[in-house]
């Protein structure tokens, strides 16, 4: 098991993040994120694909040239064309990273038409010269997960010789279950000569709702790096979100005693810097960062947080940054809420007062969806008028 608890958040919403249909993002846009995800702490930006195109070469050099502290990484097929081009975009960078990877499973190996011989030297020849240009080198076997573990032992093995510093397990197309995303790790560690002295990634797409579980389970095995994307943006059902990894390591200290480098406050901005520049909305109901993840609107709830707001809160609201909980104000509230909401609007009411209210307000409550400030001010100064 690796001897330290602090486990490095890799950010690939410029790179696999972007990769969704319809996602783009224009050259400004992306630097604006890289910026905002190395101010909050990211360990390591995957900025692009450099060899994809003359759009993602200037975006991976130019987030590479004024990055302060994040790694810059770039993504490169097993070849040395694409290698060469990812050094000369990364290698602006303090510091640069080249990621190399080619499809180890057996659906994976028929497409370059290579067989399990010819791969593994394929493997050995990319990751040599990656390594002679880069000191960091992460190298990942696409499809870890459905690829015979004897093959994935060796091929492992052959890029550590090679000098890969980080070896990646992608879950690519999200068919992996927590136990086994755990048991993949530590078989892994045990049985590859060498597995001790570099770093294991886990890479998870979420097809199956399980991209979060997955990745920590990764991370109890002896992972100590998590890829992940903001909102969990990414091809088909997305990757880790990464707020829901880093809040849950937070949050749940107590059973899984990990530090990131992440500066959670920081998360609100971003996710919703990433909606707008992507074009993805986030869900109403996603984990941490979805409009209603610190929103009661009903009695009971409402009455519980006015009295100790841990009572149906697990988290703080300005751990994420956000001001406060939102206590929206509909036909499933309570008396208790209104007399808070009308006070932070500057209305103190005498019991018939609010009670004169409270009946006008489920009314109109029964009529809209969500009853706004504003409304609960008309209601208000209507009843001082009839008084
Ligand atoms: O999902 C995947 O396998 C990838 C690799 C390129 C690491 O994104
Ligand atoms: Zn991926």
């Amino acid at each position: 098991m690796p001897q330290t608890n602090r486990v490095k958040i890799f950010d690939t919403t410029l790179r696999d993040g972007e990769q969704s249909p319809g996602a783009t993002m224009t050259h400004e846009e992306k630097l604006e994120i890289a910026q905002l995800l190395d101010e909050m702490g990211v360990d390591i930006i995957e900025a692009g694909f450099p060899i994809a195109s003359e759009g993602d070469f200037k975006a991976v050099s130019e987030i590479a040239k004024v990055t302060r502290n994040a790694s810059i990484c770039g993504l490169a097929r097993a070849n040395f064309k694409d290698i060469d081009r990812c050094w000369d975009a990364v290698r602006h960078a303090k510091r640069p990273r080249i990621h190399t990877f080619i499809g180890t499973s057996p659906l994976h190996r028929a497409i370059p038409n290579l067989d399990m011989d010819q791969m593994a030297e394929r493997i050995h020849e990319t990751v040599t010269h990656a390594r002679n240009l880069c000191e960091d080198v992460q190298w990942s076997p696409m499809d870890a997960t459905r690829t015979e573990h004897d093959y994935l032992c060796r091929v492992v093995e052959i890029a550590i010789k090679a000098g890969a510093t980080t070896i990646n397990i992608p879950d690519t197309v999200g068919y992996t279950a927590p136990r086994e995303s755990a048991a993949l790790i530590a078989m892994l560690l045990e049985r590859v000569p060498g597995a001790d002295e570099i770093t294991f990634a886990t890479h998870c797409h979420n097809d199956l709702g399980m991209a979060t579980a997955n990745s920590l389970a990764a991370v109890e095995a002896g992972a100590r790096q998590i890829e992940c994307t903001i909102n969990g943006l990414g091809e088909r059902a997305g990757n880790t979100a990464l707020e829901e990894v880093v809040m849950a390591i937070k949050v749940r200290h107590d059973i899984m005693p990990y530090k990131t480098g992440i500066d959670t406050t920081k998360i609100m901005n971003i996710s919703r810097r990433v909606a707008t520049v992507s074009g993805f909305p986030v869900q109403f109901n996603k984990a941490i960062v979805g409009k209603n993840a610190f929103a009661h609107e009903s009695g009971i709830h409402q009455d519980g947080m006015l009295k100790n707001s841990e009572t149906f809160e697990i988290m703080r609201p300005q751990d994420v940054g956000l001001n406060d909980t939102n206590l929206v104000m509909g036909k499933h509230s309570g008396r208790a809420a209104l007399r808070a909401k009308l006070k932070d609007l500057g209305f103190e009411l005498a019991d018939n007062q609010l009670n004169d209210v409270f009946v006008r307000f489920k009314d109109l409550a029964d009529r809209k969806k969500e009853v706004w400030d504003d409304d609960l001010i008309a209601l208000v100064t209507q009843n001082d008028a009839s008084q």
